[in-house]
């Protein structure tokens, strides 16, 4: 039996293509700014997002952190919403990395409005608060079920930013998954922020792979601090590689887990033990246990059956659909958990 695992869009391996375009690539010393596939990437993903540079790094929670990082200063205050990748996730980085504390916005599925924004902003003035400085915002939202932001909403964020001199940062681990759904181009999107983060290790199937992008001077800053923290990869060439194949191939195919995670989603939604799911939206389900159910028990049940999926609170699950699970995959998965009786 052929386990399926749903726990995550970055359970992905990469194919014998994939494969090829990395072991095929053209490498030279990173740190010397000398690896022409690194360089490539960066140029190609800052085009594509509308900014003048890139870094490439080697995963979201370092580009996420650098970027906290140059548009900040110790003491400072980030505002983001509560689920936040860049608060919860990221190994207390905004404290410890940047020395910032967050301003945290109870928003709508990980979707805050510019008014909230305005209201969560330090008065300058006041000495004994801290000095706002940055607002940090996630596409797709991982805690809100993969729910896509309105641009709209995100140009008045913008504007608010720009009234009061904040740094404006895009965690755009699933950007693609986003637009997939809107229909925008990236450069509609990026043009918007001071630093942007693209994810290859998610949805886009590469193994490792993120890159920054925003402006020369902040990139420069933005190289010093990766350096610092130990990111300056020598013959980075082959991972770029494969987030170079990455976006030539797997872009286009995103709807399709798009699909596939809203079959699964009526399906749950059906099922006795599921009390309630997030609208379905991306590549992501989260539902909540029935019944006092304890998502740890019925992960174990589930795991026992070969498919799995993972916890997201006590009674929470979240259950991904990526390159790897296909309709066969997925069809077995609805099996097991129309028969299991957790
Ligand atoms: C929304 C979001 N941002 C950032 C990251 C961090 O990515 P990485 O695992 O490469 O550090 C993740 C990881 O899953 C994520 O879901």
């Amino acid at each position: 039996m052929e386990t399926i695992d749903l726990r995550s869009d970055t359970v992905t391996r990469p194919g014998p293509a994939m494969r090829a375009a990395m072991a095929n690539a053209l490498v030279g010393d990173d740190v010397f700014g000398e690896d022409p596939t690194v360089n490539s990437l960066e140029e190609r993903v800052a085009e594509l997002f509308g900014h003048e540079a890139g870094l490439f790094c080697p995963s979201g929670t370092m580009t996420n952190q650098i970027a906290v990082h140059v548009l900040t200063r110790p003491g400072d205050e980030v505002i983001c919403d509560e689920g936040a990748h860049i608060y919860r996730y990221e190994g207390g980085g905004v404290m410890a990395t940047s020395g910032c504390s967050v301003k945290l916005i109870h928003g709508d599925r990980g979707r805050f409005t510019a008014v909230q924004v305005e209201a969560s902003i330090n008065d300058p003035g006041a000495a004994w608060l801290a000095r706002t400085s940055l607002v940090g915002i996630e596409n797709t939202c991982n805690r809100g079920g993969g729910s896509v932001w309105d641009l709209s909403e995100v140009v008045r964020i913008k504007a608010v930013c720009a009234a009061h001199g904040l740094g404006f940062h895009m965690d755009g681990a699933r950007i693609f998954n986003a637009l997939a759904v809107t229909g925008e181009r990236p450069a509609d999107w990026g043009r918007h922020f001071d630093t942007f983060s693209l994810c290859l290790s998610k949805g886009l199937g590469s193994p490792v792979g993120s890159v920054l992008v925003g402006s020369k001077d902040v990139i420069h800053q933005a190289r010093r601090v990766r350096k610092r923290l130990g990111g300056g990869m020598r013959q980075a060439g082959i991972l770029a590689a494969a987030c170079h194949f990455a976006l030539d191939h797997h872009v286009e195919r995103l709807h399709e887990d798009h699909l596939r995670a809203s079959r699964l989603g009526e399906v749950l939604q059906e099922l006795h033990y599921v009390d309630r799911i997030m609208p379905v939206v991306t590549n992501i389900v989260i539902v909540t246990l029935a019944r006092d159910l304890k998502a740890d028990a019925f992960l174990a049940a589930l795991r026992t059956q070969g498919v799995l999926a993972a916890a997201f609170g006590p009674n929470m699950v979240r259950f991904v659909l990526h390159h790897d699970v296909d309709d066969a995959a997925l069809g077995n998965a609805i099996r097991t958990l129309r028969k299991l009786e957790p």
